[in-house]
């Protein structure tokens, strides 16, 4: 089991998804190495809920970084769950194409690697909104 996969899974454990009942991690490697995990945490209002990728990212630049090397994410149920469009979205912020995501792959015979190229082939860059 890969370790960053297996802070991935850990990080689940925390998660606060009462309404959703299907609890997810997701732990990122920054370029020098540290590891930043989050959780989903949903809300009664469902449209505040944080994704797990969401709040590993943001804790993550929280504490100064901006540099990556590589994202985990596992869900409870050990389905292969890969960051949804909205996170994808999110890493392509601070990471480029080769960018590498691991899942658990489905039944969690994984880990299961793709690259956010693969995941979110085109997308709105900081490049386009350059004033
Ligand atoms: N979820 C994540 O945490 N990450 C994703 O990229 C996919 C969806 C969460 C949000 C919600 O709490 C639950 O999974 C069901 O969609
Ligand atoms: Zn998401």
């Amino acid at each position: 089991m890969d370790d960053l996969l297996e802070a991935a899974r850990d990080a689940a454990e925390a998660a606060y998804a009462p309404y959703s009942e299907y609890r997810v991690g997701a732990a990122i490697e920054t370029a020098d190495g540290t590891v930043y995990t989050g959780c989903n945490v949903e809300n009664a209002n469902y449209s505040n809920s944080l994704h797990a990728e969401e709040v590993a990212v943001g804790t993550a630049v929280s504490e100064g970084h901006h540099s990556f090397a590589r994202l985990a994410v596992s869900s409870a149920k050990r389905d292969g769950v890969t960051p949804c469009g909205m996170c994808r979205q999110t890493l392509s912020e601070f990471c480029d194409e080769d960018f590498r995501i691991l899942t658990e792959g489905d039944g969690g015979e994984g880990p299961t690697e793709y690259t956010l190229g693969e995941l979110l082939p085109t997308t709105i860059t900081k490049e386009h909104v350059d004033p």
